[in-house]
Formats: C-alpha cells, sequence, structure tokens
C-alpha cells in the first residue's frame, strides 16, 4: 500500500470526521441532508483543515483537539460556496466538479444546506470532546469562528465583494475586500490552533496572525489568477467567471503579473514572520509556497 502523504493523511482525517458527523445527524428532511453532504463530503482541497492541523502539530497540539477545530472550518467553508455560487452571488453552475448545489438541488435547498453548514459549524465546536486544557477555551475558539466568518470576516468580505462587482476600487479597498472573504478564516484556521497550544506565547501568536493575514490574502490573489490562467477542468469551477461578470480582483487592477507580484510579495512577508517562531515550521512554509504556486 502507498504511504499517504501528510496532505492526504489530514484530508481524510477531516473527511472521516465530517462523514461520521453527518451519519450521526437526525434530520427530517432527507433532501436538505442530501444537500448538505453533496455542499460539504464531495471534493474540495481541505485547506483550511490542513492548515490548522499543521500549525497545531508544530505548536504540539493533539490531532484529537484539532479534529473539531479543522472540521468546524470547513463547514464555515462549505456554507461560504453554497451560498457565493447562488444565482444571487455569483451564479455559478460548477463547484468541485459538480454541478453546484442549487443546480443538483434547487435554490432553497442550497440556502437552507448553507445555513444548516453554517450552524454545524458551531455545533461541532460546542460539543467536541476537547481535551480538558483546549475545553476551557471553547467560548474562545467559538468567538474565533464567528469573528472570521459573520459580519467582521467572511460574509463583510462577501457583502464588499458585490458592492464593488462593475465598479472600479482602489488597491486599498481590494485588500480589505480579500483579507475579509477569504482571509478570515484562512487566518482563523492558524490562530484557533494556536489557541489549543499550552507553549506559544502572546508575541509567538502575534507573529503567527501576522503570517495567517498574508497567506490569507494571498490564498485570494491567487485565486483570481487562477481564475483566469487555469481550465475549467483544473478549477473545478468555471474559468474566466470573474472577468464575465466583472468582478474587482487582483488581475482586474494590477493586469496578470502586477498580480503574481502581489502574491510572491505576501509571501516573502509570510516567509519572514515564521523566521521569528522558534519551532519547526518547515510544514507553514510549505503551504505557503503552494498556495502561491497553485493551479487549482
Ligand atoms: C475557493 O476555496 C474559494 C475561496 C475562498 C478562494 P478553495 O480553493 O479552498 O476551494 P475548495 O475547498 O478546494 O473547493
Ligand atoms: C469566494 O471568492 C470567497 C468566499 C467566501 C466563498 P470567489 O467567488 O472568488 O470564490 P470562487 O472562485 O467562486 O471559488
Ligand atoms: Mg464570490
Ligand atoms: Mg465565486
Ligand atoms: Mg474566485
Amino acid at each position: 500500500m502507498a504511504t499517504l502523504t501528510q496532505l492526504e493523511y489530514f484530508q481524510e482525517r477531516t473527511n472521516q470526521y465530517l462523514l461520521n458527523k453527518l451519519d450521526s445527524l437526525t434530520v427530517n428532511d432527507a433532501k436538505l441532508l442530501e444537500a448538505m453532504r453533496y455542499g460539504l463530503l464531495i471534493g474540495g482541497k481541505r485547506m483550511r483543515p490542513y492548515l490548522a492541523y499543521i500549525t497545531g502539530k508544530s505548536l504540539s497540539v493533539n490531532e484529537h483537539d484539532l479534529d473539531g477545530i479543522a472540521a468546524a472550518l470547513e463547514c464555515i467553508h462549505a456554507y461560504s460556496l453554497l451560498h457565493d455560487d447562488l444565482p444571487a452571488m455569483d451564479d455559478d453552475n460548477l463547484r468541485r466538479g459538480k454541478p453546484t448545489c442549487h443546480i443538483a438541488f434547487d435554490e432553497a435547498t442550497a440556502i437552507l444546506a448553507g445555513d444548516s453548514l453554517q450552524t454545524l459549524a458551531f455545533d461541532i465546536l460546542a460539543n467536541h470532546p476537547f481535551s480538558q486544557a483546549v475545553s476551557s477555551k471553547r467560548i474562545n475558539l467559538i468567538q474565533q469562528l464567528v469573528k472570521a466568518s459573520g459580519y467582521q470576516g467572511m460574509c463583510g468580505g462577501q457583502a464588499l465583494d458585490l458592492s464593488a462587482t462593475n465598479q472600479t476600487i482602489s488597491l486599498a479597498q481590494l485588500e480589505t475586500l480579500h483579507a475579509l472573504k477569504t482571509g478570515a478564516l484562512l487566518e482563523a484556521s492558524v490562530l484557533m490552533a494556536a489557541e489549543c497550544s499550552q507553549e506559544v506565547t502572546a508575541e509567538e501568536k502575534e507573529h503567527l496572525a501576522s503570517f495567517a493575514k498574508l497567506i490569507g490574502l494571498a490564498y485570494q490573489v491567487r485565486d483570481d489568477i487562477i481564475d483566469i490562467t487555469s481550465s475549467e477542468e483544473e478549477l473545478g469551477k468555471p474559468a474566466g467567471s470573474d472577468i464575465e461578470a466583472n468582478k474587482s480582483t487582483y488581475p482586474a487592477l494590477l493586469g496578470l503579473q502586477g498580480a503574481q507580484q502581489k502574491a510572491d510579495n505576501l509571501y516573502q512577508q509570510a516567509l519572514q514572520a515564521l523566521h521569528h517562531l522558534p519551532y519547526n515550521t518547515q510544514n507553514l512554509s510549505e503551504f505557503a509556497t503552494f498556495i502561491i504556486r497553485r493551479t487549482s
């Protein structure tokens, strides 16, 4: 049997946790449960869970504690995608290589499945059997995910994204938009994992926060680039959809080369932030490299 890479190991660990979670739910409406499964379990790179696991591992957090955090992050992310694809938002018909949830089911079901995955994230954080030390941080963890996903985070960024469609905005405004709609949840992936560590200091957390902010923004800059440079097969979502919808993106403001320069610059700064940490951060720096080179 081929050995699993670390990425595959954590992807499978996340998938297994989410599968078990969905299997344990009593959902009266069969269609709603099917749509939740569809949105959560089919495809996806599981980057936020992976980032939480590798951050936690480098700070000696145990994997069982990280399981709850990773799963909650992915539930929020999956819900954000179901809603992002709706006709009222990006109106896309392909996601993770399959018809989007509102096409496979219907709009109302996709909205409710998204809502249900959102609340499932907080159910997981409220009920996961964390170790005693981490249990005492449960409310902090919930607050961090609230902030990253709601009006101060992802939803706030999505609102700015919609307002900026068919408009020209400044680079500073675009940076805020991207940092919120995508950066906030990636940042939370690092910070929530760090919250579980018994050894990390407040100063080290600040360096981790800088790293997380930089790669969170870089993730969306690269997403904007590959929307233009990758194929639909590679992306598993429509290519060229940002130009078609006249979205405010980094390539739209800076050109493709300028956008990649921005991603490279964020990457260099992210590596600098890691230099301040007295831990083995090789996985985190490799993750940053992956982000700015990814093609899907
Ligand atoms: C896509 O996220 C939407 C963004 C926030 C950029 P991912 O690129 O992580 O998508 P999946 O989870 O692998 O499908
Ligand atoms: C999405 O940004 C950010 C979310 C919060 C879901 P995009 O609209 O660019 O994401 P994709 O390209 O559809 O995955
Ligand atoms: Mg969008
Ligand atoms: Mg979209
Ligand atoms: Mg995109």
